[in-house]
């Protein structure tokens, strides 16, 4: 019996330890879909730490089972000598197996590793495709921003044919950067246009809207409330998959036999992700809307949770990231109470903030855009996040600043989300309907039986708006892309 060399039996024991924790780690992150070492750094210790802890004692216990077999099947004489069956497995480690350990614990690191949301921030791997916005006259124009992996030249190349790209525009400021928006002007209406946006090597397209008069039908898509949730074993593995889910089916279910998608834009009632300060948050979010959003514009109405730090509400940054990644128009001083209109329809859509809340300020801009323009469209949509009333705690004293304008100015539908469910109300005395779709991605909440409802439902959804003349037909679909409710509204 050779002499127990200590120090070989702790270095077998820890090359054994970080190969299994690794090889535990990386199933898990293929399963989960989520790395746990990002997870600790965007979100703090108190989410990551159970799955953390979970993994670190799965990888003890397969290091348990190793020596378990080392000490049923081979040695048998060493049952009641632990140590000596260490002496063992560290004898074994430290010759060939030690090599093909450390090999392959440098590989799987090395690729583990440069997946990491953080390091992949560092080394700027956080290319956003290009996502359409209205900012203007939605006949003629177009805002196209996207992110690219390192500082470029903000240029896109756009053209009637995909084959040639014949017109360049360049940004203004001509600096290099990675964040990239510019503005297409003197489009034609009722047209395809295809572009490929600087460092992205991929031809998308777009089609104007066409001129109001010559606008038969507004098809919108709407859902909200995508954001997978805070619950880590069921939030990435769960919830990002309902949003992705969602998207197919409005890809397999909204598109004509030529390719083009049959909508004209999509509608985001708000909370698109977890934590607005989170970067990688936003990355995943683009990703997931990378097969609409290119396409058809993305309208979003900010949610409490782009205000959010961490896990935390109350974070210091306003919204910052929505600022920066989303160009909505000016209208009211900021760009998250925005105004838009798409054939004989208007929208205006406001910011309800972390808490639901709406400023006087809101309120006189808001009342002003409808002086001004109501009397030029049949119908008018208002657009926040927080529903006026529904089944959470009151939160907001919206229902009460803006019900005078929804009489006054004839509003015709409001639509919200924030309640993890669907609602959908109709006020026949004042021709008015409210809309809860917040069943776009995060955990569920129960269907809503408090106030009359004409329909509620718990459930993944979105819903597809058909406004033709004085008429509105609505269908709702589940993730089966079945109807679960429709309706017309009429004006
Ligand atoms: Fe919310």
């Amino acid at each position: 019996m050779r002499k127990i060399n200590k120090i070989k039996v702790y270095l077998g024991i820890l090359i054994a330890g970080l190969a299994s924790f690794w090889v535990v780690l990386l199933i898990a992150t293929q399963i989960f879909g989520f790395s746990v070492i990002g997870l600790i750094i965007e979100y703090g210790v108190d989410d990551a730490y159970t799955l953390g802890a979970n993994i670190i004692i799965i990888g003890h216990l397969i290091i348990g089972l190793q020596i378990g077999l080392v000490l049923k099947y081979k040695f048998p004489e060493y049952k009641k000598n632990i140590i000596k069956a260490l002496d063992y497995a560290g004898k074994g480690f430290s010759g060939g197996l030690c090599v093909f350990l450390i090999i392959t614990n440098i590989i799987f690191s090395s690729w583990y590793l440069t997946s990491l949301p953080f390091l992949v921030e560092l080394t700027n791997d956080r290319e956003k495709a290009p996502y359409l916005t209205w900012v203007g006259n939605t006949s003629t124009s177009i805002c196209i921003s996207w992110e690219s992996n390192q500082p470029i030249e903000s240029y896109i190349e756009y053209g009637l044919i995909n084959v040639s790209l014949g017109t360049k525009i360049t940004a203004g400021t001509g600096k290099n950067e990675k964040n990239h928006t510019i503005f297409l002007n003197n489009l034609q209406p009722n047209t395809k246009y295809f572009y490929r946006v600087n460092g992205i090597n991929k031809i998308y397209n777009f089609r104007t809207m066409a001129h109001p008069s010559q606008t038969k039908t507004v098809r919108f898509i709407l859902y909200g409330d995508n954001r997978y949730d805070t619950h880590i074993l069921a939030g990435p593995f769960k919830d990002s998959c309902f949003h992705t889910a969602i998207l197919k089916k409005i890809i397999e279910n909204q598109i004509r036999s030529d390719g083009e998608f049959d909508f004209n834009f999509t509608l985001n009632v708000g909370d698109v992700v977890l934590s607005g300060g989170v970067d990688y948050n936003w990355n995943q979010f683009h990703r997931e809307i990378s097969c609409l959003a290119p396409y058809r514009a993305y309208m979003i109405a900010c949610g409490n949770h782009e205000f959010y730090q961490g896990n935390e509400e109350g974070g210091p940054h306003e919204a910052a990231n929505m600022h920066k990644y989303w160009t909505y128009n000016n209208s009211s001083g900021d760009e998250l109470n925005y105004w838009f209109t798409v054939g004989n329809c208007m929208f205006i859509v406001y910011n309800t903030g972390q808490y639901g809340t709406l400023k006087p300020s809101q309120v006189a801009w808001i009342n002003e855009t409808l002086e001004s323009y109501r009397k030029n469209y049949d119908w008018a949509f208002l657009v926040n996040h927080h529903p006026y009333y529904g089944c959470g705690q009151p939160s907001s004293n919206i229902t009460t600043m803006i019900m005078e304008t929804i009489k006054k100015y004839n509003v015709s539908v409001s639509l919200t989300g924030h309640e993890h469910n669907y609602q959908r109300y109709h006020d026949s005395i004042l021709n008015w309907t409210h809309i809860v779709s917040g069943g776009g991605g995060a955990d569920l909440s129960e269907r809503c039986t408090r106030h009359p409802l004409n329909f509620s439902a718990s459930l993944y959804h979105y819903m597809v708006w058909e406004v033709t003349g004085n008429s509105s037909y609505v269908q709702t679909f589940n993730l089966n892309n079945e109807i679960i409710d429709n309706f017309k509204l009429y004006i």
